[in-house]
């Protein structure tokens, strides 16, 4: 089924951050985040069992269990199974080791077969305490994890995950599979192959105001064709783009910093919020179906929603297409 169809809102809730990715967030705030999100009107929520070892499934799963099964679209991630017991010494995240260091110590094995496939649904549902998932991504089968191994790591899960999904999404128990990754190489190398296919993908921090480039140039249009939609995740960049000091899940580098702040040169030029430059931005493209922001705090979830409705004037995306900080490729908000 299109992501389209399942997918309510142009706006729902990431909650990578609830698994304590920056900082160990106390419980009750990451409760108060998940009920204002959903106090607020949230209806699409993306989790995984890497967040925090499975802190954020719980997190996510005290709040939405206890709302009527129907009411909201729910998506988890496979390849990573979450055991009981704890882990000794350092984590493999590859270019990402120290996320999550501050999450649960339980010890995560990353695998994409089928069996692994199913473990990993059964975990996430139990952590979640619900009964089914509408969407379910395969996770990070990618080069930022795996570095040249990634490929072997694809084909675990082509012949795996893959398999289990498309029968799952056949037979009706889940609504929809795909990608949810870091980089555009494993969904452009997914959408060439002559297997089943997946019906959308949640593609993380590639298609942002801060980087879009490579997503245009191959991946995008093959996606369109295919009429395969895209869930935007980390939309801020993991926050420089929201007010934060994070780029690509670390200190933002002293070039990013000096491109954001050209960019709010023009944000405050046109008295325009950036959380409302860059949520529009990669809403804009016709491939988007939706993006999932992530948050530790209540009051990011009325600034998102205010960033999705905020009028931005025509001339601010001439002016910043004009002044080369966005692609001349890039789609821009209807009436720029
Ligand atoms: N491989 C994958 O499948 C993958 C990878 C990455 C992301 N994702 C999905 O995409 C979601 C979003 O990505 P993300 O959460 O990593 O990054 P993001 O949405 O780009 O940025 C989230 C960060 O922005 C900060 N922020 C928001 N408003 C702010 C403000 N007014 N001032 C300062 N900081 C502000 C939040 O800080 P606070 O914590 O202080 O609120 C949070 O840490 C994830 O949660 C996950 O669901 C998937």
């Amino acid at each position: 089924m299109k992501l389209r169809e399942i997918i309510p809102d142009r706006i729902g809730f990431g909650t990578a951050p609830l698994g304590n990715m920056f900082r160990a967030v106390p419980d009750d705030e990451a409760r108060a985040t998940v009920q204002a999100a959903w106090d607020e009107g949230i209806r699409y929520f993306d989790t995984a069992p890497l967040y925090g070892a499975g802190l954020a499934e719980l997190r996510l799963g005290q709040v939405i269990s206890q709302q009527p099964r129907d009411a909201y679209v729910l998506s988890s991630k496979v390849g990573r199974i979450i055991l009981d017991e704890e882990e000794v010494g350092a984590r493999d995240l590859g270019e990402k080791g120290a996320l999550f260091e501050h999450g649960r110590k339980n010890k995560i094995v990353h695998e994409w077969t089928a069996e692994a496939t199913e473990r990993s649904l059964e975990g996430s549902l139990t952590r979640l305490g619900v009964d089914r998932l509408d969407i379910v991504w395969v996770h990070d089968i990618a080069q930022d994890f795996h570095g040249d191994a990634w490929l072997q790591k694809f084909e675990e899960a082509r012949t795996g995950a893959f398999r289990v999904l498309s029968r799952l999404r056949d037979q009706g128990v889940i609504r929809a599979w795909g990608l949810g990754v870091n980089r555009t190489e494993p969904i452009e190398l997914t959408l060439a192959l002559d297997e089943p296919q997946p019906d959308g993908f949640l593609l993380a921090g590639r298609y942002t105001l801060l980087d879009h480039e490579h997503a245009l140039q191959r991946l995008l249009p093959m996606a369109a064709e295919q009429g395969v939609g895209m869930v935007v995740g980390g939309p801020y960049s993991s926050g420089i783009l929201a007010g934060g000091t994070h780029f690509e899940y670390a200190d933002a580098s002293p070039e990013i910093v000096e491109k954001v702040r050209r960019i709010r040169e023009i944000t405050d030029r046109y008295a325009v919020s950036i959380k409302a430059a860059a949520l529009q931005f990669s809403l804009a493209h016709p491939v988007s179906v939706a993006a999932v922001p992530g948050a530790t705090k209540p009051s990011r979830i009325a600034e998102d929603i205010a960033a999705v409705q905020e009028k931005i004037p025509a001339g601010f995306w001439v002016d910043l297409r004009q002044s080369g900080l966005v692609s001349p490729q890039a789609p821009l908000p209807e009436g720029a």
